[in-house]
């Protein structure tokens, strides 16, 4: 059964982008989200703007949560440049994306490290999206399932439960291509990643299971409103609060 009762959840993926002006941008966000409680929206800046973008989000008490990019496993050490979940929770983020096709491939991050990640930053009660995705390759040679079927059992801790996990799937061929993957493509993959789980998690876990790749004001309707679609996970339209809240609003 599609998992519609599940509230759907927003969340917007800075990625590399924002510097301390843009503040600004949360500011109208938080302005225009203020009547919305629908749905759960997320945004995720740079690990920089955290603690500012918590800040503001406390004085204004916006529903608007906060989610981190990224961490590392292990709680802190000698591990120049990294970030760990407890530098996250400090911040009062509550959610951290892991397992993103940038990382897996640009910094050679495995099943087994995400895997890591997560169990480490779901003892921390951070709420983890972990994201699955295949490459275009792997799709043109019809293995689309079998690569996200590895990925989701290998990158999902033990111990992940409904209330501590959300899967995104995002096909890196879609990403920043302006090119959704097809309503079609996406009801089929979120339908065996449903499935999947079901079978894969001993508790039967029915997880949220939200889409990203080229997501706009223009199409994110109907791509919320597809069977086993519990939200997005929205990169390069989720910079500018207009667009962001495009999107909120179109749904
Ligand atoms: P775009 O929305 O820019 O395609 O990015 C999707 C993404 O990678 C979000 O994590």
């Amino acid at each position: 059964m599609p998992n519609k009762f599940i509230k759907p959840i927003i969340v917007g993926n800075w990625k590399m982008n924002g510097l301390k002006s843009s503040i600004d941008e949360l500011v109208k966000l938080i302005d225009l989200c203020s009547k919305n409680t629908k749905f759960d929206v997320v945004i995720a800046p740079p690990y920089t703007l955290l603690h500012s973008f918590n800040d503001l989000i406390k004085k204004n008490e916006s529903l608007l949560k906060l989610g981190a990019q990224d961490c590392h496993h292990i709680a802190s050490g000698s591990h120049t440049g990294s970030v760990s979940g407890e530098m996250i929770k400090d911040s009062n983020a509550q959610y951290v994306i892991l397992g993103h096709s940038e990382r897996r491939i640009q910094h050679k991050e495995t099943n087994e490290l995400v895997s890591k990640k997560a169990h480490a930053a779901q003892l921390l009660k951070l709420n983890t999206i972990i994201c699955v995705g295949e490459s275009l390759e792997d799709r043109s040679n019809g293995n689309h399932k079998e690569v996200i079927g590895r990925q989701l059992a290998d990158s999902l801790p033990n111990g992940f439960t409904n209330k501590n996990t959300i899967v995104a799937y995002e096909p890196i061929w879609a990403i920043g291509s302006n090119n959704s993957a097809s309503k079609e493509e996406i009801n089929q993959m979120h339908k065996f990643i449903a499935s999947f789980l079901l079978k894969y998690s001993k508790e039967n876990y029915s997880l949220p299971i939200i889409y990203g790749g080229s997501v706009t004001q223009f199409n994110a309707k109907e791509i919320i409103n597809i069977d086993y679609v519990n939200g997005l996970l929205v990169g390069g339209a989720s910079l500018k609060a207009d667009s962001f809240f495009g999107i909120i609003d179109a749904i």
